[in-house]
């Protein structure tokens, strides 16, 4: 029996393909993934090594599954899947698909819902699991065990789950506005856009690492760095007399609203 089954083989199968090899989490021999496009499955055969199939009754017979295709083929995907033993784990990075609807098309099986992100793809991501009523803490530890090979792994209770999503998971979003923007403000006051775009995305780097490894608030980084009649707090002002801090919590509040909505 393969040990992890991947139903659809797009962009966040690959990066955990590429993370649990990397890892050695898994073999080659381990891992087999469905796809319908042969052009897909020739990539991943080619690329990783492991087995690809076009028919998800395949999958179905591993023994950790994991659903990587599009929500909106949910029910397709159940059809098409067939029987699966109740003693599979199953695994779902579908957003907005809830563990009851999980539960209710798999009866039986332990389910797992995850909401990684897109730094998944270079093993940066930070994903969230909640886990359904039937997960055993050993199947708790083989999911945490999948994702902490494409990053960080954090549990929520499935009621935060739109919170998650209109944060880390819309987050790459927001951080891709704020570093365009930086770049457009840099180009603004003179600076080729080649240097911008290395002054703003290392300044965001280091700072993100200063924060981590010193632990800071970031109010304390900000005041750090802010001297009396200086030019970051000119900058600061500016920031806030644009309301770009309350902009941000609504894109929050906002994003979240929406999956809610998509979700219900
Ligand atoms: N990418 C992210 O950053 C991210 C973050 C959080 C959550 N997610 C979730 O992860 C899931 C996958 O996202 P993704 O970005 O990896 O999407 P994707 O690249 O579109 O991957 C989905 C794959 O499933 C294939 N597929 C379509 N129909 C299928 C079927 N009947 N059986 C098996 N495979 C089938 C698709 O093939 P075709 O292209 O030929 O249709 C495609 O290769 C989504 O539910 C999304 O909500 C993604």
């Amino acid at each position: 029996m393969t040990a992890l089954g991947i139903v659809g083989g797009g962009q966040m199968a690959e990066a955990l393909v590429s993370g649990l090899l990397a890892k050695k989490a898994y073999l080659t021999s381990e891992i087999l993934v469905s796809d319908p496009n042969s052009e897909r499955r020739d990539y991943l055969k080619d690329k990783f090594g492991i087995a690809v199939t076009e028919n998800n009754r395949n999958v179905s017979q591993c023994s950790v599954l994991l659903l990587a295709v599009k929500p909106q083929i949910f029910s397709q995907i159940i059809k098409n899947m067939g029987a699966v033993a109740h003693d599979r784990l199953l695994l779902s990075i579908l957003a907005g698909v809830s563990l009851q609807q999980l539960e209710t098309a798999f009866p039986g099986n332990p389910v797992v819902r995850v909401m990684p992100n897109t730094p998944a793809l270079i093993a940066q991501g930070i994903s969230a699991l909640s886990y359904g009523k039937q997960v055993a803490p050993d199947q708790q530890q083989t999911a945490q065990n999948i994702f902490k090979t494409v990053g960080t792994v954090v549990e929520v209770p499935e009621a935060l789950m739109d919170a998650v999503t209109g944060l880390s998971g819309s987050g790459p979003g927001y951080v891709a506005l704020l570093v365009e923007a930086l770049i457009d403000g840099g180009v603004l006051v003179g600076l080729p856009r080649p240097l911008a775009r290395s002054l703003v995305l290392e300044t965001f780097k280091g700072s993100v690492a200063l924060l981590q490894e010193q632990n800071l608030h970031p109010g304390e980084l900000k005041d750090r760095v802010t001297s009396p009649g200086g030019t970051t707090i000119a900058g600061i002002a500016a920031l806030e007399k644009s309301g770009v801090r309350s902009a941000l919590i609504q894109a929050v509040e906002a994003a979240t609203q929406r999956s809610k909505a998509l979700g219900s």
